[in-house]
């Protein structure tokens, strides 16, 4: 696909997103290129006025800054207290199976976007048509949080398992990626993923392991930006 048609899509679903939410809302706000043109339409219609005292959860440094570029009030965890709920969670991913399991943390924020996500009443995950696969796997890897100075452990232990990792390393920064908690990435490649909700279990177990990027059983809603007849469109997978 062309990067101005999936940047086009990727805008239009985001956009589909963002209004699907309504005034008092919590929202949880993702992380990625999709998920900031939801957090740009939000701050648009709070400018307006068509939108009121929404409040934003960000799931990474990136998401903050962008809420706070478009005047999205943030709020933590902690200030939902006991009672309070994230209403609804817009965020990408990087694969999206037909049982809406996905493969997330492209963006290595995967620790925070899970926590956030598994949180909402409804998790709305934004993707254009390319990141929709029959198997898990099949396009991107598995990306691991890890402690650094579990780094070795944990390669040796996923190679066992299977898996194929690669420290994953900054662009435009000498040196692994470090994540917004100051640890680093393994991106692992599995042939095959026959039970993702066991690998992501197995994964987890893992000592020095803070997250994995398989989401199972936690995406409500997809929405995909696809062309149909030349026209790019949103479809909701319900
Ligand atoms: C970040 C993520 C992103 O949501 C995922 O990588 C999709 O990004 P994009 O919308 O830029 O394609 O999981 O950790």
């Amino acid at each position: 696909m062309n990067p101005d048609l999936t940047k086009q899509l990727k805008q239009q679903v985001g956009l589909a997103a963002a209004q699907r939410v309504t005034s008092g809302m919590v929202v949880g706000l993702g992380t990625g290129s999709t998920a900031a043109f939801a957090i740009a339409e939000l701050g648009r219609r709070l400018g307006t006025g068509e939108l009121q005292n929404i409040r934003g959860i960000p799931t990474s440094f990136q998401a903050s800054v962008l809420a706070k570029k478009h005047g999205v009030p943030l709020m933590t965890l902690d200030d939902l207290g006991d009672t309070e709920e994230i209403h609804v969670a817009i965020d990408g991913a990087d694969e999206v199976d037909p049982v809406k399991n996905l493969i997330k943390g492209g963006g290595a924020a995967h620790t925070r976007e899970k926590v956030v996500d598994s949180l909402a009443r409804e998790f709305i995950v934004v993707v254009d048509s390319s990141k929709l696969v029959e198997k898990l796997g099949s396009t991107f890897p598995v990306p691991l949080e890890v402690l650094p100075m579990a780094v070795t452990p944990v390669t040796r232990a996923v190679k066992a398992l299977g898996g194929e990792p690669e420290l994953r390393m900054g662009v435009k920064k000498d040196g692994p990626v470090i994540t917004d908690q100051g640890n680093m990435v393994l991106d692992v490649k599995f042939a095959d993923i026959p039970d993702p909700a066991g690998l992501e279990k197995t994964l987890n177990n893992l000592p020095g392991v803070v997250e994995n990027g398989l989401f199972v059983g936690v995406a409500h809603t997809i929405l995909v930006g696809e062309v149909v007849a030349g026209v790019p469109q949103v479809r909701e997978i319900l």
